[in-house]
C-alpha cells in the first residue's frame, strides 16, 4: 500500500487555535507524555505559541490531508513563527526583533517528509515576509534538530536560553536573490527550500529543496 502522503498547505487562521495548541502539546511531548493539554494551556510559556493567533508578524502554515475521505481537510501538522517581546520571551528566545519557530506533525504521520516539506515552505515565507533570521529550541535529543541542522539552522551554545535540556539554535534567511545563469530568472536562495508551495506531496525520500509536487489548495 501507498503510504506516500498527499498534503495540502494553506496559511493558519485565528480559527486554528485549537489545532494550535495540539501541535505545541505535541512539541512539549516530543519524548513522552509529560505535558497534558490543560498545562500547555495553563502554562504562560506554552501558551504564549498559541495564544490570540493572528496578531502582528504571526506567519504559519498547516499541512492537510488531502486524501481525507469526501474531501475532508484533516490537518496533519503545522509549522510558524511569532515575534515575542523580551518580556515574554519563548524558549528559543533571541532577541526581539528575531521571531520563533515552532512546528509538529500529528502522530502517525510523522516521518513521511511532511515536516521537511512544510519547513521548507515556511522558511520561504517567513524569508519573503521579511524576517532576517529565525530561532527556535529543540530538545537536546529531539531528533528534529537534524531537520533544523539540514534546513540550515545552527546551535547557539552561549544562548542565554540554551540550557542542559534544551538547545537554541538560528538561521539567517538575509540572502539576496541572485540570477540563475542559465535563464536569467532570479531564484531566492534559501536553506531549505527554493519554491514557496501551497500545497505538497511529501514522500519518505523528498529533499527540503525539492518538495515532490505541488498543487493549489
Ligand atoms: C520533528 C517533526 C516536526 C518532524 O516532522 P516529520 O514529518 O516527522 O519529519 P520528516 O519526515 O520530514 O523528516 C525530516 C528529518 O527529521 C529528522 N527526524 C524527524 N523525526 C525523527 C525521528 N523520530 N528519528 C530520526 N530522525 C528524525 C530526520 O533527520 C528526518 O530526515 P530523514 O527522514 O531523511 O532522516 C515531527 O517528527 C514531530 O512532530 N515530532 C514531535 C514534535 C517535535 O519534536 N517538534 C519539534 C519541537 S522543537
Amino acid at each position: 500500500m501507498d503510504r506516500t502522503p498527499h498534503i495540502g498547505v494553506r496559511e493558519i487562521t485565528p480559527s486554528d487555535g485549537d489545532f494550535l495548541v495540539d501541535m505545541v502539546l505535541e512539541s512539549a511531548n516530543w519524548e513522552g507524555d509529560a505535558v497534558s493539554r490543560r498545562a500547555v494551556l495553563t502554562s504562560p510559556g506554552l501558551a504564549r505559541y498559541a495564544n490570540g493567533w493572528g496578531r502582528q508578524g504571526d506567519l504559519g502554515l498547516i499541512a492537510f490531508d488531502l486524501d481525507g475521505p469526501r474531501g475532508l481537510q484533516i490537518p496533519v501538522g503545522a509549522a510558524w513563527i511569532r515575534y515575542f517581546p523580551s518580556t515574554e520571551p519563548g524558549y528559543g528566545f533571541v532577541e526581539p526583533g528575531v521571531p520563533e519557530l515552532a512546528m509538529a506533525i500529528i502522530p502517525g504521520r510523522r516521518r513521511l517528509g511532511i515536516g521537511r516539506a512544510l519547513l521548507g515552505a515556511l522558511l520561504v515565507r517567513a524569508r519573503e515576509g521579511g524576517a532576517r533570521r529565525l530561532s527556535l529550541s529543540v530538545g537536546r535529543g529531539n531528533p528534529a534538530q537534524h531537520l533544523y541542522e539540514q534546513a540550515g539552522f545552527v546551535a547557539l551554545p552561549d544562548a542565554a536560553t540554551t540550557s542542559t535540556t534544551a538547545l537554541t539554535m538560528v538561521v539567517a534567511l538575509d540572502h539576496e536573490p541572485v540570477a540563475d545563469p542559465g535563464t536569467g530568472a532570479t531564484a531566492v536562495p534559501t536553506p531549505s527550500s527554493t519554491s514557496a508551495p501551497t500545497s505538497v506531496s511529501a514522500a519518505p525520500s523528498a529533499s527540503a529543496s525539492a518538495p515532490a509536487s505541488t498543487d493549489s489548495a
